[in-house]
């Protein structure tokens, strides 16, 4: 190649690429308004709310934060909101060993910031949070149709079995050995305080008594 022609590559490629970011950039500033739901006067509130109590100093949210605690961003998506209510205003309610502290929290104060991660996770952020990796791996894999079920009602969000999951809930791989009884899981699916006073858990109303059967087949055999 000549001296000349390695000079035109240079000048009409570096050219090109800089067209291609130009038009790059403009298509994706036109998306961004579109990609974030309305933000209503509950959402900043409870936007003020996250920072007043410096959730930010345990937790991450849209890839800020501090990795002490789970990320923040999809909070809504997994775990109804009733749930997430109960665990802002007194998290050793849910969980005995919450690491978390009660901070204080009034229940407007606990309102606003559900609305508020509740717009964060309707926010399109192009799937980040990575979902876990472990959680994924195992899913699809199951052995029977009870665990088919415990990975499509997303169990883990809240439960681990063998490490993996979230810890919100009592960790269940030795649930079987604590709880034989088939007929108490059933109950205890379908409408969680009937068995267990104040239960944070919720309802799983939408399975049918096979479904429920069979989930608590799977459960008893965890130990
Ligand atoms: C001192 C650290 C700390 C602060 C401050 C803190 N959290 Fe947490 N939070 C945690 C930890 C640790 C967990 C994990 C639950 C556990 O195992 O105790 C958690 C769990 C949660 C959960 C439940 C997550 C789940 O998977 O069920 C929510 C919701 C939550 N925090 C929201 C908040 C909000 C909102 C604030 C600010 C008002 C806040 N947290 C402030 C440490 C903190
Ligand atoms: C939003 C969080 C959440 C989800 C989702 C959830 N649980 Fe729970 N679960 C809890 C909490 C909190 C408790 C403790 C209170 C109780 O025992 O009812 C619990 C308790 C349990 C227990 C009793 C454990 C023990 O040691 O006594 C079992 C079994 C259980 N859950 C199974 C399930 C199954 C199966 C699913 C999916 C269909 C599920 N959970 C979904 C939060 C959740």
């Amino acid at each position: 190649m000549s001296t000349n022609a390695a000079k035109n590559l240079f000048i009409y490629g570096s050219l090109l690429c800089f067209v291609v970011l130009v038009i790059l950039t403009i298509d994706t500033m036109g998306k961004l308004d579109k990609r974030a739901p309305e933000i209503t006067e509950e959402v900043n509130a409870g936007k003020k709310v996250w920072h007043k109590y410096d959730c930010i100093g345990c937790h991450t949210i849209f890839g800020n934060g501090s990795y002490f605690a789970p990320d923040m961003t999809k909070a809504t998506e997994r775990k109804p909101k009733e749930y997430l209510k109960k665990f802002l205003l007194d998290p050793r309610v849910i969980k005995a060993d919450s690491a978390m502290p009660k901070l204080g929290l009034n229940e407007q104060e606990a309102d606003d910031l559900i609305a508020f991660l509740d717009w964060t996770s309707k926010v399109d952020t192009n799937d980040w949070p990575p979902k876990p990796i472990l959680a994924s791996a195992i899913a699809g894999k199951a052995a029977s149709a009870g665990q088919a079920l415990f990975q499509k009602h997303d169990c883990s969000a809240c439960h681990q079995i063998q490490g993996i999951g979230g810890a919100a809930g009592p960790d269940l791989t030795q649930v079987g050995a604590r709880r034989p009884d088939i007929d108490w899981h059933i109950r205890h699916l379908k409408d969680p305080s009937s068995v267990v006073r104040d239960s944070a858990m919720p309802a799983f109303t939408d399975m049918n008594d096979e479904e429920l059967k069979a989930l608590a087949e799977f459960l008893i055999t965890l130990k």
